[in-house]
């Protein structure tokens, strides 16, 4: 089959490999139909999370036919439609029974303290082959796998496998609730679901941040006031647009591949904290791969989550489910404890939150493909890739779709 590989930073390629098979007898094979690129991936290639392995096939997102399950996946039959949830459960273990899927004890074959079990991810999160491929194997597929209805197009359901659950999951550890005000940092496909999720949970009012206009633009559709951090000091804005109190709930969705001001009046003190931001870029990232513009890290990988933590209420929350690597030091804990800041992170419990957000989904409450700009075919995966590395315009959430997708019914 075809699949986009891994073969190390800022090396990836669209290879014949070998199909996956049922392994275990509570694996299901699933035919991908839509698989999707994400912001994660990025920082993978670019080498802001480490630990890839190479030959490992990337991707984590993925919508598809059941094609073979094993003898003790009795919820599915060869022939259902199905969405993958990104964020692997065993559905058995106490976490997973209290809805913590993330930190599941079970399906990681590296041991319950080694990472959330991911496919396509570095190897401590489990050596789980990804779904930017024709098919992929699935652990736990009685709860990872979710039967899709009819009436839920691939473009929809693909968001459902993890940028709609990662955004939601932002908004409740960031303790979105009736009547707050929060922001939302990053306005790529994460930050685009944060915002509709927060306001989903009853936030007043969101003020979404980002260096890109378009991205900006679809917050704003989404009911977010908007700031350009390239434009205006995103800190000052906001507690100017909050009389100076700043905003209950923060929900971090930039991750270590943080921008600074590149213009207008936060590039100064941007100038300034230069060498602290390169000090930790060296830090966290020793090796990368940078190429002719392309997988570039971010430059500045602290400042989305100091930005977040100076704009919050005294007593505010921040939830974080931007990725950063466990070698990651820098955190503004002064301030956090100056203001009585609470501070929550982690990868989403996707199965736990799936099934109510594709019954919005079903019954027409959201429209998740709004955010999805892009529909590909697989095997254009990596002129996609380098647009979506890139940010260019109008590449918000690249869709990938393979050639059984494309065929005619
Ligand atoms: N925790 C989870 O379960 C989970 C799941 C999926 C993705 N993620 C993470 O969420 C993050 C976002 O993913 P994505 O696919 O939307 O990625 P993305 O790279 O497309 O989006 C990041 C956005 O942040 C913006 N940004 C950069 N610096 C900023 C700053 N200083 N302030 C405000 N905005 C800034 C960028 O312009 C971009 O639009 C990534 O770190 C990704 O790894 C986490
Ligand atoms: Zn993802
Ligand atoms: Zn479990």
């Amino acid at each position: 089959m075809r699949a986009v590989v891994f073969h190390g930073l800022g090396d990836i390629r669209l290879d014949t490999v070998a199909d996956p098979v049922i392994e275990q007898p509570t694996d299901a094979v699933v035919r991908i139909s839509t698989a999707a690129i994400c912001g994660t991936d990025l920082h993978f290639i670019r080498g802001t999370v480490p630990g890839m392995k190479p030959g490992r096939i990337l991707g984590h997102e993925g919508v598809g036919t059941v094609e073979e399950v094993g003898s003790q996946v009795r919820n599915l039959r060869p022939g259902d439609r199905v969405l993958i949830s990104a964020v692997l459960g065993c559905g058995s273990c106490g976490f997973c029974r209290q809805g913590h899927f993330a930190q599941c004890d079970n399906v990681n074959p590296y041991g319950p303290r080694s990472g959330t079990g991911s496919f396509g991810s570095p190897e401590q999160q489990g050596p789980f082959n990804g779904l930017q491929a024709e098919y992929a194997r699935v652990p736990f597929a009685h709860t990872n796998l979710f039967r899709l209805p009819d009436s839920v197009s691939d473009a929809q359901a693909i968001t459902l496998s993890d940028i709609y659950p990662t955004g939601y999951f932002g908004a409740v550890i960031a303790d979105v609730s009736d009547g707050k005000v929060a922001a939302v940092w990053g306005c790529g496909p994460v930050g685009q679901f944060a915002v509709r999720s927060a306001f989903q949970r009853g936030a007043a009012r969101v003020i979404a941040v980002d260096g890109h206009p378009d991205r900006l633009d679809h917050a704003r559709a989404a009911g977010a006031e908007v700031i350009n951090f390239n434009e205006a000091d995103p800190v000052e804005a906001i507690m100017e647009l909050t009389r100076g109190i700043g905003v209950d709930c923060a929900i971090d969705a930039v991750g270590v591949d943080s921008e600074s001001a590149k213009s207008g009046p936060a590039s100064g003190a941007a100038r300034r904290a230069d060498p602290r931001h390169r000090e930790e870029l060296a830090q966290i990232a020793p090796e990368t791969a940078a190429q002719d513009g392309h997988w570039k890290p971010g430059d500045a990988p602290s400042q989305a989550q100091s930005w977040a933590v100076e704009s919050l209420a005294k007593m505010g929350t921040l939830g974080v489910v931007g990725v950063y690597p466990m070698t990651d030091r820098f955190f503004p804990i002064g301030t956090v404890l100056a203001r009585n800041l609470t501070v929550k992170a982690g990868n989403g419990n996707h199965p736990r939150y799936i099934p109510r957000l594709l019954a919005m989904v079903e019954s027409g409450q959201v429209d998740p493909e709004t955010v999805l700009t892009q529909h590909e075919p697989l095997r254009d995966a990596l002129a996609a890739y380098r647009e979506f590395d890139l940010r260019s315009p109008g590449w918000l959430k690249v869709a990938l779709q393979t050639e059984s997708a494309l065929q005619p019914a």
